[in-house]
């Protein structure tokens, strides 16, 4: 089997899908790409996520537009400073919430008047879903969406959604740091894509109306999950139907009833109020939120050097810090949720763990094709 250099380069690893329509090619301006993101959210998020899968193959294209659209927004010509839109879904005390915040003052101290960055929390400018067409369409430079929205530009990316494949934290990152955990970092660069970093949320929580202890406990329910095929796959074998929502609409989506539970980190969780929604929530740790914080490639590589290197600079010490913070903040958030609402927090026993472990994890053998083996191996590789 051929290296994963040698498929990034080939492009194995990536969703090529839809080619672009002239239609679509008419949009690639900043002013018009939001309103066409706006009708196309009044379609629902499933025709965005729709249009997302389909841009996948488009985005390279757009990449040309990008490096046009990046020239005008530099500092130096006008003498204005380089606007960084940074756009996300969750709340602002959480630990992405607090990392794009500190972005923006640590990046503005250490270039004054050089760089303004905006930062648009809880989905005010886009939905996840949303967001990485916009910044091919030059609508957003900086965004850090969960990795299960990478899908339709690498499907190498799935290796983080694989039910119990990370068992810590620590195993994330030793396979975030590995050769091919940086690379991954780049696999979305012909379509325009860079990866810059990885931030941690925490290991994912599941939770219902009623205590789930084992996975016959779940059968029949129906879950909001994050759009994931695997998520989907997993559930779809204990007998649990999947809704994939946008984060934003999870409370009333439970609170309505129109689903049942949901999985989330800690920090999800409390930010947006769901431990006084659902009253069950079981430790599964089955799998991690993490992010990728990704930029317009062709935006990036037409900074200033000087700016570009100070930028990343603020990011790679953002970054310790979120993942800092995240650790904490799992076990804060957990003890805040229990002391603030009337639930019952299930520990599986590693008996109990193992019922779950052996109803998931047959969904490896179903995704391993396009992860690449060389993947998977590098990712039970950073176990130890
Ligand atoms: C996020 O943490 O960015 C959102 C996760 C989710 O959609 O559940």
């Amino acid at each position: 089997m051929a290296g994963a250099q040698e498929r990034l380069k080939s492009g194995v690893y990536m969703e090529t899908g839809v080619r672009p329509t002239a239609a679509f090619g008419a949009v690639a301006t900043s002013s018009s790409a939001r309103s066409f993101l706006m009708s196309c959210r009044n379609l629902g998020a499933m025709a965005v996520l729709a249009l997302g899968l389909a841009l996948g193959g488009l985005i390279g294209g757009l990449a040309a537009a990008g490096g046009a659209w990046a020239a005008d927004n530099q500092a130096g010509g006008s003498g204005e400073p380089i606007v960084i839109r940074f756009s996300h879904v969750v709340d602002e005390s959480t630990p992405k919430g607090i990392g794009a915040q500190l972005f923006k003052e640590r990046a503005e101290a250490r270039l004054p008047g050089r760089v303004k960055v905006e930062v648009y929390p809880r989905a005010q400018r886009y939905t996840d879903e949303e967001v990485l067409v916009a910044m091919a369409l030059g609508d957003v430079e900086m965004a850090a969406p969960s990795f299960t929205q990478f899908r339709s530009f690498t499907r190498a990316m799935q290796i983080f959604e694989l039910p119990f494949m990370f068992d810590s934290v620590d195993h994330v990152h030793r396979f975030q740091n590995s050769d091919i955990g940086r690379q991954l970092l780049d696999f979305m660069l012909p379509q325009g894509i860079q990866g810059l970093a990885y931030w941690d949320n925490g290991m994912r929580v599941i939770s219902a109306n009623k205590p789930l202890v084992v996975p016959d406990d779940a059968a029949g329910l129906l879950f909001r999950t994050e759009p994931s095929a695997i998520f989907q796959e997993q559930y779809n074998r204990i007998d649990v139907a999947t809704l994939p929502l946008p984060f934003r609409d999870v409370p009333d989506a439970i609170r309505t009833g129109l689903v049942d539970g949901q999985e989330n980190s800690w920090s999800n969780i409390y930010s947006r109020g769901i431990h006084k929604l659902n009253r069950s929530f079981t430790e599964l740790d089955h799998s991690f939120l993490g992010y990728m914080v990704v930029t317009n490639a062709a935006f990036w590589s037409g900074l200033p050097e000087d700016v570009r290197t100070t930028l990343e600079s603020v990011l790679k010490d953002v970054t310790t810090e979120v993942n800092a913070l995240a650790q904490r903040q799992a076990q804060t958030d957990r003890d805040k949720a229990l002391g603030e609402a009337s639930i019952t927090i299930v520990t599986p026993t590693p008996e109990q763990l193992d019922a779950w472990r052996n109803a998931f994890t047959p969904v490896w053998q179903d995704f391993e094709g396009q992860i690449g083996q060389e993947i998977m191996d590098a990712a039970v590789a950073a176990r130890h």
